[in-house]
């Protein structure tokens, strides 16, 4: 507006070349010193076409004969041309400055002078609105990126959750097998001393009536009921064991690291022994150190498990384990070993993956390597490390106490 008032013109506008390179968009357009739409013309056969060849030009008068192709500047009955180019940084044309008149330019030299003053100025600052505008273009793409990046982890967040309540639907599974394992004895034996009492009862072997056969019959349900009481203790003791080990860890604790192990020990002791596995403890440590007890415990369990799974898959004769804990500069290293055969090499880097498992008929969640990594590695900020030995398998827990890791 300022620049037609200054040079008194009819119609001043700024163009943009379009990607196309043939036409051109008016970015502001003021007739008559008034803003108007803008419009959007094709060079060719137009003044145009020479000032975004990056050239200077002035037509004092008869532009519309000069180029009487250019409809619109016979429409607009122009007389007066004058146009210059716009510069972008690195020195290409990219839009120009127009100025129409109805009548010839009485100084040419004047107009020129002006639009030449002003062009600098309108490119910079063109070339500037740009740049803000492919920030602004390049910060929202950055933010949808941000986006979909947390929901990307909210999603693995998600699976996480979802594959620990697999696991841990997995492992309760397993845990009631184990407790009903475990039950079965005991179970039988006070069933049996229950059928001892009713056959007592109705064989009518004491004769109530006589002094000497009642108290014998008393000392007989003592007995019983003792023998009763004790198994039913072991039948509550082993829910507790089992309940400990779901509790969830909400706090690190701080334990003689022997005690996860034992307790896992004690879970799987009877399965253990019944299948004649031989498990040999050497704690070369009895320190306290801070840990989440439970996740330890259910890492040994897992491992424990698995050999214990491979002897009877493999019938493996002579089946041992021998648990090992000592210390290695500032780290607690469990290691147990089993000689079960080992894992074949080529499956070994695949062992921790999650669904990894080769029990097709034992229907293995192949999710209990795969916590048990996460509980070492991300929780306890240790290691877990599998490798082949002499004629089985060697899995190692590196621990540093929590406590003193920073
Ligand atoms: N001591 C071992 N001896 C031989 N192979 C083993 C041993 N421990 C693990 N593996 C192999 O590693 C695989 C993955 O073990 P992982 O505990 O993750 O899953 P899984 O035992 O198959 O399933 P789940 O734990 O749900 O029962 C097993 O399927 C088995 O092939
Ligand atoms: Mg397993």
């Amino acid at each position: 507006m300022q620049l037609a008032k200054t040079l008194k013109a009819d119609h001043v506008f700024i163009g943009e070349l379009q990607e196309d390179k043939f036409s051109v968009k008016t970015l502001s357009y003021c007739m008559d010193n008034k803003i108007v739409d803008g419009l959007e013309y094709i060079l060719k056969n137009s003044p145009c076409e020479v000032v975004y060849d990056g050239k200077v030009v002035v037509y004092p008068k008869n532009v519309t004969k000069i180029f009487p192709l250019d409809q619109d500047l016979v429409n607009l009955k122009v007389e007066g041309y004058a146009g210059i180019p716009l510069f972008n940084s690195k020195n290409k044309t990219f839009g120009a400055i127009i100025v129409l008149y109805r009548k010839p330019i009485e100084n040419p030299d004047f107009v020129s002078s002006i639009i030449t003053l002003f062009a600098n100025q309108v490119a910079n600052e063109i070339e500037k609105q740009h740049y803000i505008k492919e920030i602004e273009t390049l910060n929202k793409t950055l933010k949808s990126k941000i986006e979909k990046i947390n929901e990307e982890i909210e999603k693995n967040n998600q699976k996480e959750k979802m594959l620990q309540r697999q696991s841990s639907l997995a492992q309760m599974g397993e845990m009631i097998s184990m407790i009903a394992h475990q039950w079965r004895q005991p179970l039988s034996a006070i069933n049996a001393s229950v059928i001892a009492i009713q056959c007592t009862t109705a064989s009518e072997r004491f004769d109530l009536s006589d002094k000497n056969d009642r108290e014998q019959f008393l000392q007989f349900l003592d007995k019983k009921y003792n023998n009763i009481i004790e198994y039913l203790q072991g039948l509550s003791e082993t829910i507790d064991d089992f309940r400990n080990f779901f509790k969830p860890d909400k706090q690190k604790e701080l334990v003689n690291l022997q005690e996860p192990i034992n307790r896992a020990l004690k879970i799987v002791e009877n399965s253990m022994n019944s299948k004649g596995i031989e498990v040999n403890c050497d704690f070369q440590i009895d320190e306290q150190i801070e840990l989440y007890q439970n996740e330890i415990m259910q890492v040994i369990l897992n491992i424990l498990k698995n050999s214990e799974d491979n002897f009877i898959e493999k019938n493996i004769q002579n089946s041992k384990i021998d648990i090992t804990i000592y210390k290695q500069n500032d780290n607690y290293v469990i290691s147990i070993k089993d000689n079960g055969g080992g894992i074949p090499q080529d499956i070994l880097p695949n062992i921790f993956d999650p669904y990894f498992s080769t029990k097709n008929e034992k229907n293995g969640t192949g999710l209990g390597l795969y916590m048990s990594k996460i509980m070492i590695e991300e929780h306890h900020n240790g290691k877990l490390k599998a490798e082949n030995i002499e004629n089985g398998v060697e899995f190692n827990i590196n621990i540093k106490n929590i406590s003193t890791s920073p």
